[in-house]
């Protein structure tokens, strides 16, 4: 379906959506290409999961993400939209509103988490990543980001968002993706940190990303605490995948399928 012709009050209400979402109408994000570790872990706490936001990613994130929803619905590109990993539900809702402005009813969200946090990786194949699933500010602050169900469902709801064209997957990625009755994808966003809950996303859901659609990452420059980038060079090399990598920030990098 052809995108409704861009009207300002569209873009409006998507500008202010995001910053809902982020928590950015009244105060500043934390800056994601700091060098400081540990200055940006606390200003990351304080300002998305104490101070309620809705998503974590940042702007420019957003942005990306809603280029690459306005190029698939103005190309034509076949299928729906996922997001691996959504936390409180934010880069959904926005995924389900941007549908929505661009005039799109055909395609689906699919949003797909454990509902209950990150999974506990094995320490001898992913020793950074235990540790960081074991430090102070993943189980005292952060939780291991888990979010309920019926919490991220609120999430939609009070955004208006919520309908029959959002679907929901609970359960461990390895689990859920395989049999998940997706047909096409055409934007896939990878947020699940860690190494396997990115391979688990890419093995089982690639083919069935259209050509023109794109794989968001939003941890492939996470290398202080994740193998996120290591997965993903490990599976565009066993699949033959050139299409180059465009970064969107320090953490996020995004390709686009060309065949
Ligand atoms: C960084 S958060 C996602 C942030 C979110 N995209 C946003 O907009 O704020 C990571 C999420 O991935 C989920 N997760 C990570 N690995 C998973 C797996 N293997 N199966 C299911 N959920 C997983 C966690 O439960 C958590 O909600």
């Amino acid at each position: 379906m052809p995108p409704s012709p861009l009207r300002e009050s569209d873009d409006l209400y998507l500008d202010l959506l995001k910053r809902v979402l982020t928590r950015t109408l009244f105060a500043a994000e934390p800056d994601a290409d700091q060098d400081n570790l540990h200055r940006f872990v606390g200003q990351h706490i304080k300002h998305y999961q104490q101070g309620g936001a809705i998503s974590m990613l940042p702007l420019a994130r957003f942005d990306q993400l809603q280029a690459a929803i306005r190029a698939v619905v103005a190309d034509d590109v076949p299928g729906d939209l996922i997001e691996t990993g959504v936390w409180r539900g934010g880069a959904t809702i926005f995924m389900r509103a941007a549908l929505e402005v661009y005039g799109c009813r055909d395609r689906r969200v699919w949003v797909a988490d454990s509902f209950e946090g990150l999974p506990e990786p094995d320490p001898e194949k992913y020793p950074r990543e235990a540790e960081s699933f074991r430090s102070a500010a993943m189980t005292k602050f952060y939780n291991h980001l888990a979010v309920g169900l019926e919490e991220v469902r609120a999430n939609f709801a009070a955004f208006g968002m919520l309908d029959e064209r959002v679907r929901f997957l609970k359960g461990w990625f390895k689990d859920t993706l395989p049999a998940a009755p997706i047909e096409r994808l055409a934007i896939m966003r990878l947020d699940g940190d860690y190494y396997e809950s990115t391979m688990d996303a890419l093995t089982n859901l690639y083919d069935r990303l259209s050509v023109g659609g794109y794989v968001i990452v939003d941890d492939y420059g996470e290398d202080a605490w994740t193998y996120c980038r290591k997965a993903v060079d490990d599976f565009r090399a066993a699949r033959g995948v050139v299409e180059p990598m465009v970064r969107v920030d320090k953490p996020c990098s995004y390709w686009r399928k060309e065949r």
